[in-house]
């Protein structure tokens, strides 16, 4: 028996009806994009969030997590309650359930288990969410369309716990496969899998958790959010990604910040464009310089970089790595590095010299392999009975 199901027959003093699973994702690149309509180019980690789930008959909603000191949370789905009625980590699996309420879902048990690192830009809330959905989904035999699945999650975060994300996490979660990046056209919702095949050119993309951490619920996010909005607004376009003539936007705005924030995000949607032809053309040797040119815009224009990421990459860069940048919303989590496979080793040891060097915590490594979107992962078939 998979150990969540036997952590849920504990828990519940019943068996789990199936256990599924949905990954953390990590940008390649196209940072900050997404709620500006723009391209996003993220792929699916083997890490995530596991859920080990069953139906109940009498409409309740249990929810329990592996990784929560609290004892979790029970409500009943008949009566509805909103958003802000649970401020802890269940608001996000509770506004999943209430949101599908109307399509026909009905009472479940849910135990939660998470091998995703919290605050580290990796996407853990959007792996909760969407393991809370396709699990309540195929318990309930119903099928929404993947993108509209994105949606809704995306509303769980955005009302239930009031965070003002965009749509790539919850995208990336769902919708990416195997051994590609999800190309991601975040205003038509229409997507491509990209082929990225690292191996295959001796290639390693590793992935340095900078310890540093930081929430998207904090207000940076959202002011950055606001000020894309404000810029908009003064162009006369819907979003920045109808920027056509950059040069021609910026000297119309008076605002140094503004035009700082315009600057990333128009030059950051052809990165994604350029990034996504490398790939298709088999260049992945080629990426580097454009993660580097991201990560720079990043911290220099739209100012959300943190010490220990640009710490990280400088010592990567001089060690030989071919490129890299900070991935997620910004002044804290992850950086990923790109690096001959030969030479990752080597990377490794220089960013954690450079960071004994300054008495900063041990960074936590990984390798980013592209893998798998949400699925069910045991019990498979029977259901729903
Ligand atoms: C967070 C948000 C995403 C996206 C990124 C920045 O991960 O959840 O919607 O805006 O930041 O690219």
């Amino acid at each position: 028996m998979d150990v969540l199901e036997a952590a849920f027959a504990e828990a519940y003093r019943r068996d789990a009806e199936g256990v599924w699973h949905a990954p953390g994702r990590v940008n390649l690149i196209g940072e900050h994009t997404d709620y500006n309509d723009g391209l996003v180019l993220p792929f699916a980690l083997p890490r995530g969030v596991g859920v080990a789930a069953a139906r109940r008959d009498d409409g309740v909603l249990e929810l329990k997590s592996l990784q929560a000191a609290d004892q979790g949370v029970t409500v009943d789905l008949g009566q509805s309650r909103g958003p802000g009625t649970i401020r802890t980590w269940a608001a996000y699996p509770f506004g999943v359930a209430e949101l599908l309420r109307p399509l026909g879902i009905g009472g479940a048990s849910l135990l939660f288990d998470s091998d995703l690192p919290q605050g580290a830009g990796l996407s853990s809330s959007a792996a909760l969410e969407c393991a809370t959905a396709v699990a309540l989904c195929e318990l309930y035999g119903v099928e929404p369309d993947r993108r509209e699945l994105a949606r809704l999650a995306q509303r769980a975060e955005n009302e239930y716990a009031g965070v003002p994300c965009g749509i790539m996490d919850q995208s990336a979660s769902l919708l990416c496969t195997e051994g590609h990046a999800l190309l991601l056209d975040c205003r038509t919702g229409l997507s491509s899998q990209v082929p990225l095949d690292l191996p295959g050119k001796d290639l390693t993309l590793l992935l340095i958790d900078t310890r540093a951490r930081h929430a998207l619920g904090d207000g940076d996010y959202g002011r950055r959010r606001a000020e894309c909005e404000r810029a908009a607004t003064l162009l006369g376009v819907p979003a920045l990604r109808d920027v056509q003539d950059l040069g021609a936007a910026l000297s119309r705005l008076d605002d140094p910040v503004l035009r700082r924030r315009v600057q990333h995000v128009v030059t950051e949607n052809h990165r994604v464009e350029a990034t996504a032809g490398l790939l298709r053309a088999g260049a992945e040797q080629e990426l580097g310089g454009l993660l580097t040119a991201s990560h720079l815009s990043l911290r220099d224009q739209y100012e959300i970089s943190w010490p220990e990421a640009d710490l990280a990459l400088e010592a990567a860069l001089r060690a030989g790595a071919r490129g890299g940048r900070m991935v997620g919303g910004g002044f804290g989590g992850s950086v990923i590095v790109l690096t001959a496979t030969g030479r990752a080793g080597a990377v490794r040891d220089a960013i954690t010299a450079a960071y004994r060097e300054r008495g900063l915590a041990e960074p936590g490594f990984l390798e980013a392999i592209p893998s798998a979107g949400a699925r069910r992962i045991s019990m498979d078939g029977g259901l729903p009975g």
